[in-house]
């Protein structure tokens, strides 16, 4: 590396550093400000997944294991333990564990902000639910009543992380982001993989008591992403048409990607889309009812702040 050029990152830095808006927590090091507000943005992802994980296999939330993390944001509504089989339960024990590490990685590296208000209860993922049928389900889908119930419904959100994160490394000016995100990339991918798996081997099988196999839920969920996202096809099912297929060769989906097989990717924009339910960055609700924090988030709701 010149010395001319460690200068100008020296100046780059100090700028950054004289110029940062102390709201975000203090970042630890000289860390280009845009990044940081990229990489926290993941929070608001991996905050809802430590939550729905922990809960949902422990009973035990981000309170009660890594409290600190929260920064006092409040609880979130309605999450609760799960009523899984033994193996179900310890994959998404592990899965938990492994978000708050995530939530360590990103906030002692980066910073954080307080853990915006997240809405897990079953009404929230029923509402999920009945948009992605078209129809109102009866009884309303719960996501803690069974094994089957808890996977579909890990099955909304962990992928938008995914697609997130591989939006993000690009995006990134410093190496040491891009080698922390692409860390984060390739576990919440497999965590991906799992779930998507453990879904295929029972792609055929209606979900009880409903008239809908395991593989028309994903269609319908992925197909309510796309729509509530708005820029085409970047989510698809566990079974494709063999166009949509890998080579178009075969009709099973167990990893969702596209024509080369080469991962999709979204943007925050569509992301909060998705997870705000509203198909509208600006318009919070859904899973996160007061809207996400961090930079990003808030600049969206408010539009005084950027
Ligand atoms: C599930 O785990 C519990 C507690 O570890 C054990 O008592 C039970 O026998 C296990 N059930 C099966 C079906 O393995
Ligand atoms: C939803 O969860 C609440 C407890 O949080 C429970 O009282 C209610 O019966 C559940 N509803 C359904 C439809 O499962
Ligand atoms: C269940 O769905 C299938 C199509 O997916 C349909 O042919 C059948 O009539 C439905 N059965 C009931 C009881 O609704
Ligand atoms: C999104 O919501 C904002 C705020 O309510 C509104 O001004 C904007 O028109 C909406 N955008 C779309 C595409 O509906």
């Amino acid at each position: 590396m010149s010395n001319n050029y460690s200068f100008w990152v020296a100046l780059f830095c100090l700028v950054v550093l004289v110029s940062k808006d102390v709201e975000g927590g203090d970042p630890g090091g000289p860390i280009p400000a845009k990044d940081a507000d990229k990489i926290q943005f993941a929070l608001n992802l991996e905050f809802f997944e430590a939550e729905f994980f922990c809960n949902g296999a422990t009973g035990r939330g981000l309170d009660g294991i890594a409290p600190g993390f929260a920064k006092g944001g409040p609880p979130p509504i309605g999450a609760q333990r799960a009523n899984l089989d033994n193996l179900t339960r310890q994959i998404f024990e592990e899965f938990c564990y492994q978000e708050v590490g995530h939530l360590r990685a990103i906030i002692t590296a980066y910073g954080g902000f307080p853990r915006p208000l997240y809405d897990l209860s079953n009404q929230s993922f029923a509402t999920v639910f009945d948009k992605a049928v078209g129809y109102k389900l009866i009884p309303p889908f719960d996501p803690y009543a069974s094994s089957v119930q808890y996977l579909l419904a890990s099955y909304v959100i962990p992928y938008v992380g995914l697609v997130g994160y591989v939006g993000t490394i690009p995006e990134l000016a410093d190496s040491n982001a891009r080698r922390l995100v692409s860390g984060l990339l390739a576990v919440e991918a497999g965590q991906d993989a799992v779930i998507r798996s453990l879904l295929y081997e029972i792609a055929d099988k209606k979900v009880e008591p409903y008239n809908v196999t395991v593989a028309e839920f994903t269609d319908l969920i992925s197909g309510l992403r796309n729509k509530l996202a708005a820029t085409g096809n970047k989510d698809e099912g566990l079974t494709v048409p063999k166009e949509l297929g890998a080579e178009k060769k075969i009709e099973s989906n167990i990893l969702s990607a596209d024509a080369n097989s080469v991962s999709y990717s979204r943007t925050p924009m569509e992301i909060l889309r998705v997870v705000y339910g509203s198909g509208n960055e600006s318009q919070a609700g859904g899973f996160l009812p007061r809207g996400g924090n961090g930079r990003i988030a808030r600049s969206f709701l408010d539009k005084n702040i950027n």
